[in-house]
């Protein structure tokens, strides 16, 4: 087998995400967020990848001086495919600013995370930081939580059937995600699988429905982040606007 030159590898990495006006605006909008040093935490996703690169060049530019603390397999590769130097939650527990994206945000700030399979550590990751920073398109906004994106939950896939059970007893709607171009179901970073919820109506209480998720022995994490979000920046086709918590 011929192994392509890392150049080639990194061409088919940047082609792979799309580049959209809106995700890009929302980037931009938060580069001036960034410490001149410090750590900060790397999250998933297209709108996080486009974020990655303008981060690696602002850190060649010797702009700035910082390090990341990857939320993914795919948020690392990100890192040393733009020359981002990298560390761990072992070395820095405590992070200065995370930048992330998001599936849905509703009206008091609270996410749906993980339609990248990354909820988990991206949770950790933003518990670990002072300020947690979110970058979307206007796609992402919505009144209450599961409007246009099923809720995803990671769990351990010893209790997978026992955790289908009781959600489905509760009158959500659980199914299992697949993988593509591999059979069988997602294995998450972590070795778990993910489910995705489908809630008969959009959610009234976030809060209270992210308890009793995480109640059920076998659910790692939820893709529900309660009161989390510091900031929201937005983007749109040509400018951005930022959301923040009402003190
Ligand atoms: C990854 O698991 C997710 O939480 C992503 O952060 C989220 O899906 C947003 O991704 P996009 O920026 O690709 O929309």
């Amino acid at each position: 087998m011929t192994i392509p030159p890392t150049e080639s590898l990194l061409e088919i990495n940047q082609n792979h995400y799309v580049m959209s006006k809106s995700k890009l605006n929302a980037v931009k909008s938060v580069l001036p967020l960034i410490p001149k040093k410090g750590v900060l935490g790397l999250g998933s996703g297209s709108t996080v990848a486009l974020f990655a690169k303008e981060l690696g060049q602002a850190i060649s530019d010797g702009i700035v001086n910082v390090q990341v603390v990857p939320s993914s397999y795919q948020a690392y590769q990100l890192a040393i495919e733009y020359g981002i130097p990298l560390t761990n939650l072992d070395i820095n527990p405590s992070l200065v600013l995370t930048v992330d994206g998001a599936d849905e945000v509703d009206k008091d700030l609270n996410l749906t995370k993980g339609g990248g399979g990354a909820l988990f550590q991206e949770k950790v990751v933003a518990f670990a930081s002072d300020r947690l920073v979110i970058i979307v398109d206007e796609s992402k906004l919505v009144d209450s939580l599961g409007t246009r994106f099923e809720i995803p939950v990671e769990v351990l896939p010893f209790a997978l059937s026992v955790v289908k059970r009781k959600i489905a007893s509760m009158g959500v709607f659980p199914t299992i995600r697949m993988a593509q171009r591999k059979m069988g179901p997602v294995v998450t970073d972590n070795g778990n699988f993910i489910i995705d919820l489908k809630f008969p109506e959009p959610i009234d209480e976030p809060e209270r429905v992210s308890v009793v998720l995480k109640m059920i022995p076998g659910v790692v994490e939820t893709g529900l982040f309660i009161g989390m979000a510091d900031e929201i920046h937005v983007g749109t086709e040509d400018s951005s606007y930022v959301v923040r918590r009402a003190m």
